[in-house]
């Protein structure tokens, strides 16, 4: 067969994330926050895959998981809330854009087909979109032999969006200015969470915009420390988001999750980014199965069991 005829697929898992300390240092003029957050990549994974066409075109097929679309599918028939929300067009997919953009600047006059399977529920704090868009380019970057490296690659990520630049290095890290100036930390022990996303989202610069930048920022690096010694209590107790004022004052559902986190007998919760999802830590895997039993028996959102990876 005539090389030109065989389009490799290849295919990768795209994390989730949470944020263990999340802080506020300044509101910027070009409608920024500048921050200081400590995020962890978790095993709750979307998969995308990407082929390099020979045509011109870049086309995109999106869809949530078969289990998750019969569930949103049959919430809206019966009229019920669901925290599984419509996806975008793909112009509005930030994967696609991503490697719109990508192959733009790298002057490519091929193609490429991406395929995503979306489990990580959207308007979250989860970092689903942004985690796509880092592995497209990625899977991009390779497909069209183009050779960029990570910095190259970050560079462009993070005009994107401000945590695309986190996935790319794809481990815990302490992010700065927008969230795009990435220390990694190297390996981390593991940690075991249970995930809940409420019934409702929030969209990210709504909380943004309501957020309040405080006097005296707390620091991340008592959190680094705790996480790089293994200390799992000390990184449980040390859970901050500045953010969570300003979604609780947004999202009733926000609000009304501590009563739920206070009941599961986590060793500490948080929100992770602008929320709504929230996340417990627990002991270990058993502790966290048992906490996630409890959760789903609340029945307040998607409960997801999750690790550090
Ligand atoms: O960078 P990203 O597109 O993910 O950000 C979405 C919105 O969140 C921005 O338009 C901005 O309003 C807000 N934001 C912010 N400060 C940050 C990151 C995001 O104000 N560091």
């Amino acid at each position: 067969m005539k090389d030109q005829y065989v389009h490799h697929t290849e295919t990768i898992r795209t994390p989730a994330k949470i944020n263990l300390h999340l802080e506020i240092l300044a509101r910027r003029t070009d409608g920024y926050h500048d921050l200081e957050t400590l995020m962890v990549p978790i095993s709750i994974f979307d998969s995308l895959s990407f082929t390099a066409t020979s045509d011109e075109k870049l086309t995109l097929r999106c869809g949530w998981e078969p289990g998750i679309e019969a569930h949103r599918i049959a919430s809206q028939h019966w009229g019920v809330e669901s925290p599984w929300e419509p996806l975008p067009a793909p112009e509005q997919n930030l994967a696609w854009r991503a490697i719109a953009r990508l192959r733009e600047e790298a002057q490519v006059e091929t193609g490429g087909h991406l395929r995503i399977t979306k489990r990580i529920p959207a308007a979250a704090g989860l970092g689903g979109a942004s985690s796509n868009a880092a592995a497209a380019l990625v899977l991009a970057n390779r497909g069209w032999n183009l050779h960029w490296d990570t910095d190259r690659l970050a560079e462009l990520a993070s005009r994107l969006g401000s945590d695309v630049p986190f996935f790319l290095y794809g481990e815990a890290a302490i992010c700065r200015g927008r969230g795009e100036r990435i220390e990694t930390l190297g390996t981390i022990p593991r940690l075991h969470v249970v995930v809940v996303r409420p019934l409702q989202g929030l969209s990210t610069a709504d909380v943004f915009r309501r957020c309040r930048v405080p006097e005296s920022p707390q620091s991340c690096q008592p959190m680094a420390d705790a996480l790089r010694r293994g200390d799992n209590v000390a990184v449980a107790a040390g859970l901050h988001n500045r953010l969570h004022a300003a979604s609780a004052a947004l999202s009733p559902s926000v609000a009304r999750m501590v009563d739920a986190l206070q009941q599961v007998g986590g060793v500490g919760y948080s929100m992770s980014g602008s929320g709504t999802s929230h996340f417990v830590m627990c002991r270990n895997h058993r502790h966290a199965q048992t906490v996630a039993g409890r959760m789903r028996s609340i029945g307040i959102g998607a409960v997801f069991q999750a690790q550090s990876v």
